[in-house]
């Protein structure tokens, strides 16, 4: 018998019921951390015990001694968090908050890609699957993904997934070939040159920072490319007084609080839409983190054999720190 699947019960909520003070209490209570990434409301990033990018999320992960991680992300991340805490309870508070990346690029049609680069070493996008990752030599984000390639002996030829921008940028940090896989992130691909052209003749003076997940007829025009954690740090050390963000707005929260002087410019999707918004990260909300922390559901598992494939890449990425 097939069971149901979980499906946050938003009605059993007390009406009125201080969502904050109660997450914070059920966090002691199940010695619990509260993990989350750039990404997610404002609201949720104040209450997390960290925030991250998904490199200092993994590692985060890795360290903590909590019993519980309540992962306020997407579901790769809360997967990786498993991958490497198999006897600790991970909940992601909607199971629905995928990743077009990881979404786009199922395990079994990556191994069918594969065949046809059967000497190749396969270095990995964090935003994948578990069945992904089991594929792989070595896993990477975008904050050490040039370090992690360029760890792989210089005869060696490289698959390169699923993002085929940040593949493309790696390539040309490195000056090194790879094969591409065809992914892309629905957010960042959004941002074009006319955008970002028009926006920067409307303001001129302010820096232009990227995430490489951008294409790379935008990631070109950029004074700055880099990870979430990575543009954070820019505008904190950056003397200029406004920056053109070119990724997911949700990292405005934190840029304006490390400089709540600057003026900070989300670019707008081509649509015309005012904002750049990740649908999946948005699906998490303090209601559903409360739940997740009440009934310690929706719970991120996985059979044992594939945990432990998906966890060689992954701990080899992490050993070079
Ligand atoms: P970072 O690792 O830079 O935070 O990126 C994660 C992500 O999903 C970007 O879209
Ligand atoms: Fe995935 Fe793009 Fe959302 Fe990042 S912003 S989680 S890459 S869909």
């Amino acid at each position: 018998m097939c069971a149901l699947p979980y499906v946050p019960d938003i009605d059993s909520i007390e009406p009125g019921l201080d969502l904050v003070a109660e997450i914070r209490r059920l966090r002691k209570e199940r010695n619990a951390v509260i993990l989350a990434h750039y990404y997610q409301e404002p609201e949720i990033q104040d209450l997390a015990d960290f925030v991250g990018d998904s490199l200092q999320l993994a590692q985060a992960a890795q360290k903590t001694s909590a019993d519980v991680i309540a992962f306020c992300g997407v579901h790769f991340m809360a997967e990786t968090a498993k991958i490497l805490n198999p006897g600790k309870t991970v909940v992601l508070p909607d199971l629905d908050a995928g990743c077009s990346l990881a979404d786009r690029c199922p395990a079994e049609t990556f191994a069918e890609f594969l065949k046809d680069y059967p000497d190749h070493e396969v270095v990995s996008y964090i935003n994948c699957s578990a069945g992904v990752k089991a594929l792989s030599t070595i896993i990477c984000t975008s904050s050490n993904a040039v370090r992690v390639v360029n760890s792989l002996p210089k005869d060696r030829p490289v698959v390169f997934a699923p993002d085929r921008h940040l593949g493309r940028w790696i390539m040309g940090q490195t000056g090194r070939e790879m094969v591409l896989y065809p992914g892309f992130c629905i957010v960042h691909e959004q941002f074009t040159a006319k955008r970002v052209a028009a926006l920067r003749a409307q303001h001129p003076e302010a820096k232009l920072i990227v995430h490489p997940e951008c294409d790379a007829s935008v990631s070109r025009m950029a004074d700055f490319v880099g990870s979430t954690a990575a543009l954070l740090r820019y505008v904190a050390e950056n003397p200029a007084e406004s920056f053109i963000v070119g990724t997911e707005s949700g990292i405005l929260h934190q840029m304006h609080k490390l400089r709540p002087e600057a003026q900070l410019i989300p670019i707008p999707a081509d649509s015309g839409c005012n904002c750049s918004l990740c649908p999946y990260m948005k699906l998490n909300t303090l209601e559903k983190v409360y739940l997740a922390l009440r009934d310690l559901k929706p719970e991120i598992t996985m059979g044992e054999e594939l945990r432990i494939k998906a966890l060689k890449p992954l701990e080899r990425m992490l050993a070079l720190g």
